[in-house]
């Protein structure tokens, strides 16, 4: 099992990485929580798989657990969802002492972290993430909230877990199209700061697509590594932690156009990352023959690479005028000048915008 500690002083926290993680992950919070209650916050699939055998370790550590379950879906990302965690703390006279436990994706890991970042003012809570985006990028840095009319996680805190786990095992029954989505993330961290990641992509195609154990730890682990230590850096995302965004303005100029239905987050964010590369191409930073190994090992795991033929440009960049990162009308974008070294470039102009998408 390897783990991994992102440091932040004393929010820091430790993630572990493993197939069957979660025992060790388990035995390990009678060290890390005050209290003896916890909410194990989770949605009906994720339940079904995972909540029996979680529930049985956490009695066998002490803990009086009980469960909290929400709707599966984006659409639940609501605060009238998160209501039914604060109902449910209320009702278990839950006090500052007791914690939270997020199992689930990325939906439900950012509600169960914004309830317990305001549930009394904060109490503590830990990451079981159940799904590949999760494992390497949202359970990770503390980013928790909810969706309300106006703009996708426009409430939220800053607010980081105590201990993240990612179980290995729980990736076994992802769907698919869920594995290639969360695999989306894991090349972005290749393009943006690990040259040597991402030709070990390159190299384990087969590896990485059949969800071999050792496979899974490696592009786990240097996930995580790659966020924890971008989160470290920058926690409040004031500078360098914008490039994790690398691809997904775009992304959100895409989903937008398509008001968030046909495609997943992952998908956008896959072509959001070719957009990018034509952007540092149109820019001069990069040569095409970069930006189109990018593109290849994207399309290698399976993720689109070009627009939908319905959606225009024109509609991606009207869909990213609406995004909460083009601050104050400013248009700024994750380039990179290597495989490896991404940044942050402002001052755009959207016509640049536009035209790189036309390439
Ligand atoms: P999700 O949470 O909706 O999970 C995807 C689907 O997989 C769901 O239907 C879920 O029930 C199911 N599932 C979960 N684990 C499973 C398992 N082991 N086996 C079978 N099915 C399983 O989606 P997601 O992609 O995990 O997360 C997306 C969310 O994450 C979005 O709301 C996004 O805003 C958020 N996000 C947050 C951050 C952050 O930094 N906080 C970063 C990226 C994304
Ligand atoms: N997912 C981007 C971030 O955590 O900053």
């Amino acid at each position: 099992m390897a783990s991994l500690r992102v440091d932040l002083g004393p929010r820091s926290y430790s993630i572990l990485i493993g197939d069957g993680s979660s025992k060790e992950g388990i035995a390990a919070l009678p060290r890390l929580l005050k209290g003896k209650k916890i909410a194990v916050v989770t949605n009906p699939v994720v339940s079904r798989l995972f909540a029996g055998k979680t529930l049985r370790l956490l009695r066998k550590a002490g803990f009086k657990p009980s469960v909290i379950t929400l709707p599966d879906g984006e659409r639940y990302k609501t605060i009238q969802h998160l209501a039914r965690i604060y109902d449910g703390l209320i009702e278990g006279h839950f006090d500052r002492a007791d914690a939270i436990l997020a199992l689930g994706g990325g939906v439900v890991g950012d509600m169960a972290g914004f309830a317990a970042a305001t549930y009394m003012r904060g109490i503590d809570f830990v990451q079981f993430p159940t799904t590949l985006l999760a494992q390497v990028d949202s359970s990770v840095g503390g980013k928790t909230g909810i969706d309300y009319p106006g703009g996708k996680n426009i409430v939220g805190a800053f607010y980081q877990p105590r201990l993240v786990v990612c179980d290995l095992s729980a990736l076994k029954t992802l769907p698919e199209r869920e594995y290639r989505c969360g695999m989306a993330e894991v090349i972005k961290y290749g393009v943006i700061r690990d040259a040597r990641f991402f030709a070990w992509l390159e190299g384990n195609i087969k590896e990485v697509a059949a969800r071999k154990t050792a496979a899974l730890e490696t592009i786990i682990r240097k996930s995580c590594a790659c966020k924890g230590a971008v989160v470290a850096a920058d926690e409040r995302e004031a500078d360098i932690r914008a490039i994790l965004n690398f691809g997904h303005t775009f992304a959100h100029g895409i989903e937008t156009a398509l008001d968030y239905k046909r495609i997943k987050h992952g998908e956008a964010v896959a072509i959001g990352m070719v957009l990018a590369g034509r952007l540092s191409y149109s820019l001069g930073l990069i040569p095409q023959k970069t930006a189109e190994r990018v593109k290849r090992l994207i399309a290698a795991y399976g993720l689109p690479t070009s627009l939908p033929t319905d959606l225009s440009p024109a509609e991606v960049v009207e869909g990213m005028a609406h995004d909460k990162k083009i601050i104050s009308g400013a248009w700024r974008f994750v380039v990179y000048d290597r495989i490896g070294n991404a940044y942050v470039k402002d001052g755009l102009s959207r016509s640049e915008i536009a035209a790189a998408i036309r390439l």
